[in-house]
């Protein structure tokens, strides 16, 4: 099985807000796709979510990947960033003159720093220098993992289509108005070679239902992967003068796609931390940024948790959950105040 991550492709308000401030929302407001709804569907209904009508907020579709691309340009114009460092290492971050070493094309650095923000991901260095003894963790590892596709056809809806389906969960999600990104619920033995193309767009057919499935184009994959879902975060996400920040500090299952607008909001708050600390030499903020961050992650995680375990079905589920799942469907179908709740996490909580 390929371990991949899912870079997924909605953005919150909030998230567009800061690139927007800091210089790096150009193609993306041209390029965005704003999303004032989504739909879910289960078992043959749908219904649609009403996201700008119940919380004033829409979404933005718009692909990590690209994201990234574009925070790379900005970086590469402003900064001289090294890429592709070796053997990085942290020192004396309980220190007020913390530094970091590494090697870049066989020649040894060393970078002295007041602070080091450990952005670095959940394969990075940065959290295992959070000593064992402060470091708690906490983890939910899902018993299934999302194969996902991506193609250059026209998206099935003009919104994403989360499905409960009793074969398991489909998303269909996009990129542009001319490609398209799905995927769905499979077993953590399932193979990637054992799942062509024409294998995930029967399954696609059947779980996102007739209708959808009527209006879906085929096409063959760019990209095609699984990857496991799981929720972890590791706490606390500041240790001396080393400040963690997104996948480094936590991951979220895809349902949702909180993980990149959580590494933002994290990225929110460490610049306000630092901001203050060199207007004002106060370390109030960098003392309190832990606490701030985690605050929202916990939302998110929670959020990303409760809408994972609504849509997918799990694996020797009993008939007692699955009706739960149903009546709480309807219920969000029904209820202005359920919907709401929905929406309002969704589009992403005040940063
Ligand atoms: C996408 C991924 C998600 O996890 C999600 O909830 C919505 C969209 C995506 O990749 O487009």
């Amino acid at each position: 099985m390929w371990r991949r991550r899912i870079r997924a492709g909605v953005l919150e308000q909030g998230t567009v807000d800061l690139l927007q401030q800091v210089g790096a929302a150009g193609r993306l407001r041209a390029e965005g796709l704003r999303h004032d709804g989504v739909v879910l569907a289960s078992d043959g209904e749908a219904f649609r979510i009403d996201l700008h009508g119940l919380t004033g907020k829409p979404v933005t579709v718009y692909g990590q990947t690209e994201l990234t691309r574009d925070l790379n340009e900005i970086l590469a114009e402003r900064d001289q960033p090294v890429f592709e460092a070796e053997d990085v290492q942290l020192h004396d971050i309980a220190t007020d003159r913390p530094f970091v070493t590494y090697s870049k094309d066989g020649v040894a650095r060393q970078l002295d720093c007041d602070f080091i923000a450990g952005c670095d991901g959940a394969h990075g260095v940065g959290h295992t220098h959070i000593p064992a003894d402060v470091r708690r963790v906490y983890e939910r590892v899902y018993p299934f993992g999302w194969l996902g596709l991506l193609a250059d056809v026209p998206p099935c809806n003009d919104e994403l289509i989360y499905s409960n389906h009793p074969r398991g969960f489909a998303l269909a999600s996009m990129r542009s108005p001319t490609r398209s990104r799905y995927y769905v619920q499979v077993g953590l033995d399932e193979r990637i070679q054992d799942w062509p193309d024409e294998r995930v767009w029967d399954e696609l057919a059947v779980r996102l239902g007739p209708k959808a499935a009527g209006r879906m184009a085929r096409g063959p994959s760019l990209e095609k992967s699984i990857a496991p879902l799981r929720s972890y975060v590791a706490e606390p996400m500041r240790h001396g003068r080393l400040l963690l920040a997104g996948d480094a500090a936590h991951i979220v299952p895809p349902t949702g796609a909180k993980g990149l607008n959580l590494a933002a909001s994290d990225a929110h708050y460490l610049s306000d931390a630092l901001i203050d600390f060199y207007r004002s030499g106060s370390t109030a903020g960098i003392d309190g940024y832990s606490a701030r961050a985690l605050a929202r992650v916990w939302k998110a995680v929670r959020f990303s948790w409760w809408f994972t375990q609504l849509m997918h079905r799990f694996p020797g589920e009993d008939a007692f959950t699955h009706k739960v799942q149903m009546a709480e469907l309807e219920y969000l179908a029904n209820s202005r105040a359920g919907a709401t709740a929905l929406a309002e996490n969704y589009v992403g909580l005040p940063f």
